[in-house]
């Protein structure tokens, strides 16, 4: 999302945090079953995404599994897009539209999914490679994926939003790659985007204190080249400027006793590519 995006009104900002939603355990179980679902269907996707096929054809599985499933993805309507996911390939970051663009062998594709189970929003997306894709795009998958996993490991009651981000541009930078800006991770439950704004860079110690209850989305997009993003004409596709390599992933986690609760992992086991 971008600040624009927010349902909330940002004006409402309080760095202290006290306008971010503390959840109790019945919330806790109602994004378990959204997350649980959202999951299920980029577990689904692991099967099914193969060159030849269009990211219409995924945006068509995924409006189908949500039918199958009693649950109503969150992006159809949502500000004007009409579409139950977004398919971002190769060089776009996020926020590609379902099309008749054809997936073709090398491609790396990532797929975002909201579900809306009960009222609760589980938010999650992943990277698939498209058939054999190069060691390049493998290494850019890997690294996005661990910035996240680092992301979520500094998440506990009394530390920062601070210290997610200068851990997800720590490592990410690290290992030569850039933190895209403009999007960020979001606060979510019954509604889909609210406070805080996640930021995937930052300093430690900094921004508003995590307290047990608190739900939010970690999501880094990690680029090869410059960090710099353009948005197409269409009005939501991301690019990066220089057309490189971009990367995502994301969960939707709530703050525990002594961590974090990642409600979106994979209960196949297919957090992270090779699918298989
Ligand atoms: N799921 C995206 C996120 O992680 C939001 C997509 S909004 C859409 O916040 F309208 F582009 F679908
Ligand atoms: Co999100
Ligand atoms: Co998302």
């Amino acid at each position: 999302m971008t600040d624009q995006d927010a349902d909330y009104d940002l004006g409402d900002y309080d760095p202290a945090g006290r306008n971010i939603k503390i959840h109790g355990p019945e919330d806790f179980e109602g994004m378990r079953k959204a997350g649980h679902l959202s999951a299920s269907c980029l577990d689904m996707l692991a099967r099914e995404i193969k060159p030849g096929m269009t990211t219409k054809d995924i945006d068509d599985l995924v409006f189908q599994y949500g039918m199958d499933h009693d649950a109503l993805p969150a992006t159809l309507g949502y500000r004007g897009f009409r579409h139950s996911c977004c398919t971002s390939v190769n060089h776009v970051v996020c926020h590609g539209i379902p099309g008749d663009r054809v997936l073709r062998e090398g491609d790396v594709v990532n797929v975002d999914v909201t579900f809306i189970k009960d009222g609760w929003h589980g938010d999650t997306n992943r990277m698939y490679p498209v058939g054999n894709i190069p060691r390049k795009a493998e290494r850019l998958c890997e690294i996005t994926y661990e910035s996240m996993m680092r992301g979520i490991a500094a998440v506990k009651p009394g530390a920062t939003l601070g210290d997610i981000g200068a851990a997800i541009q720590q490592y990410a930078e690290g290992e030569r790659c850039s933190v895209v800006r403009e999007f960020c991770g979001h606060g979510l439950g019954r509604v889909f985007h609210d406070a805080p704004n996640v930021l995937h860079y930052g300093r430690s110690g900094e921004g508003a204190v995590l307290r047990e209850g608190m739900f939010f989305t970690i999501e880094p997009m990690i680029n090869a080249g410059r960090p710099n993003v353009k948005i197409l004409n269409d009005g939501w596709t991301a690019v990066t400027r220089d057309r490189s390599l971009s990367a995502q992933f994301e969960h939707s986690i709530g703050v525990t006793k002594d961590g974090a609760e990642i409600f979106t992992k994979s209960p196949a086991g297919l957090d992270c590519p090779p699918y298989g």
